[in-house]
């Protein structure tokens, strides 16, 4: 089984009460569940972790590493705001995929921009939890490559 991280930024641990009509009404746990149970019919041995606090994803980002082989990332709102998140991708030397629930390229303006795709294997928007799905896929194509 291949180790991959899959990585939840803030407010990520709303889903499912959190504005539904944007981000459907599946929980956090079920998604993870699914991701876990889907991954390992990849061959894919996958951990969860959500944090609302920038270092902490930092933390994790780096601890990847060691452990993983790569990650699935959903920066959320840091997406659109933080240097630091975009320096910890820029810093590991596994693959990273970006991606969100909603298309944010049909959202607001400030949406639009992610500090982060640009030091990303590619990024995935606005399939609900499926962008997730599609994620581990493009990363179990980039490790096996
Ligand atoms: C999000 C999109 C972000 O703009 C927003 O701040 C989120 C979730 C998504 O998955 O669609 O929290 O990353």
């Amino acid at each position: 089984m291949i180790a991959v991280l899959v990585l939840h930024g803030p407010n990520l641990n709303l889903l499912g009460q959190r504005e539904p009509k944007v981000y459907g009404t599946m929980s956090l746990d079920e998604i993870n569940q699914r991701l876990e149970s889907l991954g390992r019919d990849m061959g894919l041995d996958v951990r969860t972790f959500q944090s609302n606090s920038e270092g902490e994803l930092i933390n994790r980002l780096h601890e990847a590493v060691n452990w993983e082989r790569g990650v699935v990332f959903n920066p959320a709102g840091y997406t659109h705001t933080s240097v630091a998140l975009r320096d910890a991708v820029a810093a590991i030397s596994i693959p990273v995929v970006e991606v969100h629930m909603s298309n944010v390229q049909a959202r607001e303006p400030f949406r639009q921009t992610s500090l982060i795709a640009p030091v990303c294997a590619g990024t995935i928007a606005g399939f609900g939890w499926y962008s997730y799905l599609l994620g581990l896929q493009a990363l179990k194509t980039l490790i096996d490559e």
